[in-house]
């Protein structure tokens, strides 16, 4: 098996591709994340909210993968980004995952309190010193809460913002931030939730090169510079799919096509948590 190439802005050395959970039940995840291990998936991306920790730390615990082969992401949940609460739910995560560090932990959410973001990010950059992960960064973090972010941080000491990211939803303006701070971009929602699975556009481009839909937008994502991709399948087939990307590249002509398809159009938008976009 070949190892998947990796992203190493900021010392990260995340691989480009990861397994998503979100929406997979305990069951789920103990019956396909196996699979998806055996197929050659190294990066596994969690969240305290999700609910399937366990199951997921259950997984990577019998799989016999040794521990520096793999990359576990969680992210903190907003109820516990009081730094106190923050810290004692890391430690919960990591029992659940049955691991003594995760490789990045993420805010989940940018929902913070009277005083701001800067206690929150202060107990973030704390479970890094203290070595509860390797790297931090942030998810669903706008333009303005990502310069703030790393101007308090500090350039270099956040790894991502994840956030969502496919060929309807273009992300121009935060892209080129993520850019300006060589921040990696992890595209969550990476599938447009199927909805790339009925484009024809990506149909005829793939059919060029024997390769589906969503395959060419998978393959469009992580040819970009940091960005990964996390798409989430509970199906053996659709996990081999989406990681049989790696002996194919898109013309420019092809890139510029799919880049053409974006229509703003987001999928993930909870009314209590998300920020004002900037699109
Ligand atoms: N940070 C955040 O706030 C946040 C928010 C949303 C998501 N995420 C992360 O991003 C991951 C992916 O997001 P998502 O699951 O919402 O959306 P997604 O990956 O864009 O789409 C998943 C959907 O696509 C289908 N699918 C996957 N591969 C396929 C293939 N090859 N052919 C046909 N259908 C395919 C899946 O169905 P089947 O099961 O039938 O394959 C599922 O319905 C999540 O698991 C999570 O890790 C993070």
């Amino acid at each position: 098996m070949d190892p998947m190439p990796t992203l190493a802005a900021n010392g990260l050395n995340m691989p480009v591709l990861g397994f998503g959970t979100f929406r997979l039940e305990m069951e789920t995840v103990r019956s396909i994340l196996p699979e998806a291990l055996s197929l050659g998936y190294r990066h596994i991306d969690t969240a305290q909210i999700y609910g399937n920790e366990a199951a997921v730390g259950e997984v990577v615990a019998e799989s016999g993968i040794a521990r520096d082969e793999l990359f576990v992401t969680t992210k903190v949940w907003v109820d516990s980004f009081q730094p106190e609460a923050l810290t004692a739910s890391v430690e919960r995560s990591l029992q659940h995952l049955r691991l003594d560090r995760v490789d990045l932990l993420l805010l989940h959410w940018p929902v913070f309190g009277s005083s701001g973001m800067n206690p929150t990010l202060e107990a973030l950059m704390r479970t890094k010193a203290s070595g509860l992960t390797r790297h931090i960064g942030l998810s669903n973090f706008n333009i303005a809460q990502t310069e703030q972010a790393v101007s308090f941080c500090g350039e270099g000491t956040l790894a991502t913002n994840q956030i969502e990211y496919h060929a309807y939803l273009g992300q121009h303006r935060l892209r080129r931030v993520l850019g300006r701070h060589n921040l990696v971009l992890t595209a969550h929602t990476p599938l447009a939730r199927a909805e790339l699975v009925n484009d024809p556009v990506l149909w005829e481009i793939g059919s060029q090169y024997g390769k589906t839909a969503p395959q060419v937008a998978l393959r469009w994502l992580i040819e970009q510079d940091r960005v990964a991709a996390i798409p989430a399948t509970s199906n053996p087939h659709h996990a081999k799919a989406n990681i049989d990307l790696f002996k194919f590249s898109l013309s420019q002509e092809d890139r510029d096509r799919i880049a053409a398809l974006d229509r703003g159009k987001r999928f993930v938008d909870p009314d209590d948590l998300a920020p004002p976009w900037d699109d």
